[in-house]
């Protein structure tokens, strides 16, 4: 079979980056163009040393007829705003686009514009978007054109919640979800605040109630419901380079244990091949899932008070982007969904 050839816009930036690493050992697909935004005469592996011998290609500046030419399917790494402005360039010509910003995650405009600031500008191609998280739309992301690759935060809460809402088993209003993100998930562009002396020894809350993936959350758990859904999020930063741990609390509607929630959860993700659900009330740590494309999951239930703590543990920059993005091309191209992703 032919190669695929891939291209990657923002492949200086962190999830760029890693979605370059991945490609590189893809048996599939054969990166082709990888861009920045900054003026730059350097080849990719002389930015990223680690991958001199695994690829040879020039880092352009980001011109779309160049990159035209260059790959049928486009992977997004671009900030949120400048990804709605790129994609119907590439749509339009007929290529694909997995678009890892959040461009294309929130089909109610008012939401996105209420939460990004900016109104949406390509509302042709919003409709048609799916929402990339394969453990629940695999079947639509088969024949997507253009993927929307959820959020880090909501690719977590999103697993770790679903099984429980789908079943009804959770009051779907109590639901709160804790969450800490080590740094790179703020991008590698410079932020006064993400200074290492800034954030090491230190740990704290932010954007509470506010920050902007809770819409995607109440979105995408809503669907599985059938109703819409509130839920509380409180992200926090954690002074280390990557991984999002969840804990999150629920109200039980209905009396189960431990074991017969682990159940329902296994059940879900049987044959799932990045979902974990760990066995015998076993809490998953960022350590077991770090420059993997997991999701694991643990839960425990306090009968007593009716309440189950769920904790799932990503890589922000694998399961909650770059590896996810590469899980849903491998889906839409009819590759093996592990490939390139194995362990
Ligand atoms: N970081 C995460 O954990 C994570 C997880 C899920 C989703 N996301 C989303 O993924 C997207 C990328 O995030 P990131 O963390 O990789 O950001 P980043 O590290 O700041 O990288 C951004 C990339 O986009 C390029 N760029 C910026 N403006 C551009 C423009 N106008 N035209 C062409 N290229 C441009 C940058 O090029 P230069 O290097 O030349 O400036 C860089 O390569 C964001 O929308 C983010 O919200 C991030």
């Amino acid at each position: 079979m032919e190669a695929l050839k891939v291209g990657v816009i923002g492949a200086t930036g962190y999830t760029g980056e890693e979605l370059v690493r991945i490609l590189c050992r893809h048996r599939q697909a054969k990166l082709s163009y990888v861009s920045g935004k900054e003026e730059r005469t350097v080849r990719i592996q002389e930015i990223f040393p680690y991958l001199q011998g695994a690829v040879d290609l020039e880092c352009r500046t980001f011109q779309f007829e160049e990159a035209l030419g260059a790959a049928d399917l486009f992977f997004l790494s671009l900030p949120h705003t400048v990804s709605m402005q790129v994609a119907p360039q590439f749509l339009a010509a007929g290529k694909k686009v997995v678009d890892v910003s959040a461009d294309y995650r929130l089909k109610d405009t008012s939401v996105y514009e209420k939460f990004y600031k900016t109104a949406h500008r390509d509302t042709v191609n919003l409709g048609s978007a799916v929402y990339g998280l394969p453990e629940i739309n695999r079947e639509r992301i088969r024949s997507a054109r253009l993927i929307a690759n959820p959020g880090c935060y909501p690719t977590g809460a999103i697993l770790a919640l679903y099984p429980g809402v789908k079943a009804g088993l959770f009051d779907e209003q109590g639901i709160i979800i804790d969450a800490k993100s080590g740094v790179t998930g703020a991008g590698r562009k410079a932020d006064k605040a993400l200074n290492f002396s800034e954030v090491n020894e230190s740990f704290k809350a932010y954007k509470l109630f506010e920050h902007q993936h809770v819409p995607e959350i109440d979105q995408e758990l809503g669907a599985a419901l059938g109703r819409p859904m509130s839920v509380t999020f409180v992200p926090h930063l954690l002074p280390l380079n990557r991984g999002i741990l969840s804990t999150i609390y629920v109200r039980l509607r209905k009396d189960v244990t431990t074991d017969d929630l682990i159940k329902v959860y296994a059940d879900a993700y049987r044959g799932e091949p990045f979902v974990k659900v760990r066995p015998g009330g076993a809490l998953p740590e960022l350590r077991h899932v770090a420059g993997t494309n997991f999701c694991d999951i643990g839960l425990r239930v306090n009968p007593g008070k009716k309440l189950a703590v769920i904790v799932a543990a990503i890589d922000n920059l694998v399961k909650g982007a770059a590896g996810q993005a590469v899980q849903n091309m491998n889906i839409l191209s009819g590759y093996d969904e592990r490939e390139g992703l194995w362990v």
